[in-house]
């Protein structure tokens, strides 16, 4: 069978789906059965010089050249935006054509809207590249773990705040210098935010969420904290206790009887022993622990042309799959439940603390005091001098509650000469 495809985007992603398309075309022929190609492109600057692979077909700005064209089954959509991509995907499976995108942003808050369009018009819809790049880890969640009951589900799942922690840890630059660093290497936007502040990791937990709960967040449901705030003084204080400082995204059932389920993207500390500690610069993993299976974890690069274009392909291959065996129309994931959403009670992991106060008799006597009176005690103490007369307590605590750790904040922010000027969870 020759399946047509239409592709929206001609940038990093584009180009390597166009490229694995052209160079392994027999071996995906032999593997599906089918001849996938490109029939047609629509980019947004029609001037663009554009070389090698990507001229043996017609380029155009107008996106009815694929909507409307009968011999394309499969649109791609690799160009980003939110609102174009949304109406131009909405318009792609309306009018019966199978839809690939990677388009995280995209599927993480208008996805349950494209999912039903899709299953209304009989066709697929997969969007294997939004999550984690070239790791397949959303078809494992949906194929591999049907039986299984997820317990949590976490990872390293932003490529730039990795790098720029990594260069942190290990070369020890400052925040500042590692982002320049990750901007000047190709691996941070001129606008990081985005990245930096956990936005991008939260789109993707927010669709991992999805896979392995059922659930269906949206972005306020998340607490989200990204990586703009941590120090290199909380990094070498963190690897003194033993500890690598990484930005997650956790998901996690909660609860006495695991009735709910707590979403969150922030920096927390890994041990050096765990495996996700030796993820570094802009690659990236994702944990699941499964009641049956126990723990497994995907590593793999995060982002870049040909890693994203192969999860591209993956969906490209289970749709022309699916046309053979005349199966297309059910949902890249069909699980759906109501799962509450933690409370701060519920939230509980050990912690990473530090206070500055100032150094005078006592007051590190208070500070405990303190944390008691918030049923907060600690398994280890570390004191060292820091600037202008103040004194830097770092202490890993036992754990305690999201609940607990605000009271002390509360009270510590009524209190005079002390700072709480760091608090991370411990991962385990
Ligand atoms: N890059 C990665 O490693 C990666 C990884 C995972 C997911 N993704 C996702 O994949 C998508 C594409 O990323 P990318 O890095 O390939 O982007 P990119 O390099 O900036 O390429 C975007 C492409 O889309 C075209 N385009 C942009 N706006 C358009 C519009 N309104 N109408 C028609 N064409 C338009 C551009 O046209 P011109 O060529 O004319 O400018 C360009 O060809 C994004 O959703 C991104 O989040 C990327």
């Amino acid at each position: 069978m020759d399946i047509g495809i239409g592709l929206f985007g001609l940038g990093t992603v584009g180009s390597g789906v166009v490229k694995i398309l052209q160079e392994n075309a027999d071996q995906i022929t032999k593997r599906t059965g089918s001849r996938l190609s490109v029939k047609h492109a629509v980019v947004h600057n029609l001037n663009k010089e554009r070389t090698g692979f990507i001229q043996n077909f017609p380029i155009t700005d107008n996106a009815t050249d694929i909507l409307n064209n009968p011999d394309i089954q499969i649109v791609v959509e690799v160009m980003g935006t939110l609102d174009q991509a949304y109406d131009i995907i909405k318009r792609a499976l309306n009018a019966k054509k199978h839809v690939v995108t990677a388009n995280k942003d995209l599927i993480a808050s208008r996805g349950q809207e494209l999912v039903t369009i899709a299953e209304t018009n009989g066709v697929d819809l997969f969007f294997e590249a939004a999550v984690a790049g070239g790791i397949p880890i959303l078809r494992t969640l949906s194929t591999s773990f049907t039986a299984d009951e997820i317990s949590r589900v976490a990872g390293i799942i932003n490529g730039t705040s990795n790098f720029i922690l990594t260069q942190m840890t290990t070369n020890n630059l400052a925040y500042a210098n590692a982002l320049k660093l990750a901007q000047d290497m190709g691996f941070a936007e001129s606008d990081p935010t985005n990245d930096v502040e956990g936005f991008d990791a939260a789109y993707k937990l927010i669709i991992l969420s999805n896979f392995a709960f059922g659930v269906q967040p949206v972005l306020g449901d998340l607490a989200i904290t990204g990586i703009a705030n941590v120090t290199d003084a909380d990094i070498a204080d963190a690897n003194a206790f033993g500890y690598a400082i990484k930005l997650l995204g956790v998901a996690q059932r909660v609860g006495d009887t695991k009735e709910a389920i707590s979403i969150e993207v922030s920096p927390q500390l890994v041990p050096f022993s765990h495996p996700l500690a030796t993820v570094h610069n802009e690659n990236n993993a994702v944990l699941v622990n499964g009641e049956s299976v126990g723990e497994v974890m995907l590593y793999g690069p995060g982002a870049g042309e040909m890693p994203t274009a192969n999860s591209v392909l993956s969906d490209l291959t289970n749709v022309a799959t699916d046309l053979a065996l005349n199966t297309p129309g059910h949902p890249f994931n069909s699980f759906n439940q109501d799962l509450d959403l933690a409370k701060p009670s519920q939230r509980i992991a050990r912690r990473f603390i530090v206070v500055e106060v100032d150094d005078t008799p006592g007051a590190m006597y208070s500070v405990t005091g303190m944390f008691a009176a918030a049923k907060i005690s600690f398994t280890d103490l570390k004191q060292t001098p820091a600037a202008n007369g103040t004194a830097r307590m770092v202490a890993l605590t036992h754990p305690a509650s999201d609940a607990q750790l605000n009271v002390i904040k509360t009270t510590i922010r009524n209190a005079d000469g002390i700072n709480l000027a760091a608090e991370y969870k411990l991962f385990s």
